[in-house]
C-alpha cells in the first residue's frame, strides 16, 4: 500500500523496537521519515539507512523528548529539511518499574518526563505548522497498562493513562483545523523494553490473550500506518488497542 506518498513523518524513539517498525512501515507506505532517540544514535542511523534503501528520504537526530529545547531543535530540522510535518508519532518511552512503597521520586519523574511530558513537548512543537497546513495526524503510543493499571508500574501506568487524556483533549482542540489525534494501546510486544520479563510470566501473559500469542512491533506499526492515512480521516480521539484481545 502507498497511502502516505509525499507525507512527512516524525517518529520519536525510532531507533529500535516499536518505533523502528513504525518508521519503516510509514516509509514503506511512501512517507519521508525523521527519527530521534536520546542515546542510541548509531541504531537510529541504521534505521535511516534502511529507509533510504526503500527509496525514501530519512534523517535521524539525537533528541531528548523530555527537553523542550531539544524537541524544538528537532522540529526545526524537520521543517528545514521537508518544509512540513504531516504525521507525528509520539513513541519514545521508558519504564522504571518498582512497587509503590519502593518507588523513588526520580523513577516517577523520569517516566512521566519522557512518556507524558515528552509527548506534550512534541505536540506543542508541531501544532503551529500543522495548523497552518490545516492537516495533521498525531499518534500517541500508550499501552494496555494505561487502561488496566499494573502492579509495579504506577509511574508507567499513570504516564500511559495520561497520554489517553492528552490525546482526547488535543483531538478536541485541533479538530477544527483538520488535525486528528489518536492513541494506540499495544499489549505485550517483545522488544528491548520487555526483554527482562521472565519466560514464566510471559507464559502467564499469553494464557490471557484470546489470540494465543504475543504481538509484534509490526502489528503496532500497521495500526500506526492506518491512523496516519486518509483511511482514518474521520477517526479522532480514539484508543486503538492492539493486544490480541487481552483487554476487551
Ligand atoms: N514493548 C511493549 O510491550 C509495549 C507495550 C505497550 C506500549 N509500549 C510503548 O511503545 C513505545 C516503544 O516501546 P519499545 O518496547 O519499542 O521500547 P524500546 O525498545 O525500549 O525503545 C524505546 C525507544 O524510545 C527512545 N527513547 C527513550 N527515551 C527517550 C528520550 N528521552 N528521548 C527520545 N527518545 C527516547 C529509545 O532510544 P534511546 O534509549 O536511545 O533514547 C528507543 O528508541 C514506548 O512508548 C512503550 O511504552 C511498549
Amino acid at each position: 500500500m502507498n497511502r502516505l506518498t509525499d507525507k512527512t513523518a516524525l517518529v520519536t524513539g525510532g531507533s529500535r523496537g516499536i518505533g523502528e517498525a513504525i518508521a519503516l512501515r510509514l516509509a514503506r507506505e511512501g512517507a519521508n521519515v525523521a527519527v530521534c532517540a536520546s542515546q542510541s544514535t548509531e541504531a537510529a542511523e541504521a534505521v535511516v539507512e534502511k529507509i533510504r534503501a526503500q527509496g525514501r528520504e530519512a534523517i535521524a537526530r539525537q533528541t531528548d523528548v523530555s527537553n523542550a529545547e531539544s524537541v524544538e531543535a528537532l522540529v526545526t530540522t524537520v521543517l528545514d529539511t521537508w518544509g512540513k510535518i504531516d504525521i507525528l508519532v509520539n513513541n519514545a518511552g521508558i519504564a522504571r518499574d518498582n512497587l509503590l512503597m519502593r518507588m523513588k521520586e526520580d523513577e516517577w519523574d523520569a517516566v512521566l518526563d519522557v512518556n507524558l511530558k515528552g509527548a506534550y513537548h512534541c505536540i506543542k512543537a508541531v501544532t503551529r505548522p500543522m495548523m497552518r497546513a490545516r492537516t495533521g495526524r498525531i499518534i500517541n503510543v500508550s499501552s494496555v497498562v494505561g487502561l488496566m493499571g499494573n502492579a509495579g508500574q504506577i509511574n508507567y501506568a499513570a504516564s500511559k493513562s495520561g497520554l489517553i487524556g492528552l490525546t482526547k483533549s488535543v483531538a478536541r482542540e485541533l479538530a477544527s483545523r483538520n488535525i486528528t489525534a489518536n492513541a494506540i494501546a499495544p499489549g505485550f510486544i517483545p522488544t528491548d523494553m520487555t526483554a527482562k520479563l521472565n519466560p514464566k510470566i510471559q507464559e502467564q501473559l499469553i494464557a490471557q490473550i484470546p489470540l494465543g500469542k504475543l504481538g509484534s512491533s509490526e502489528d503496532v506499526a500497521a495500526a500506526a500506518a492506518f491512523l496516519a492515512s486518509d483511511d482514518a480521516a474521520y477517526i479522532t480521539g480514539q484508543v486503538l488497542v492492539v493486544d490480541g484481545g487481552m483487554v476487551m
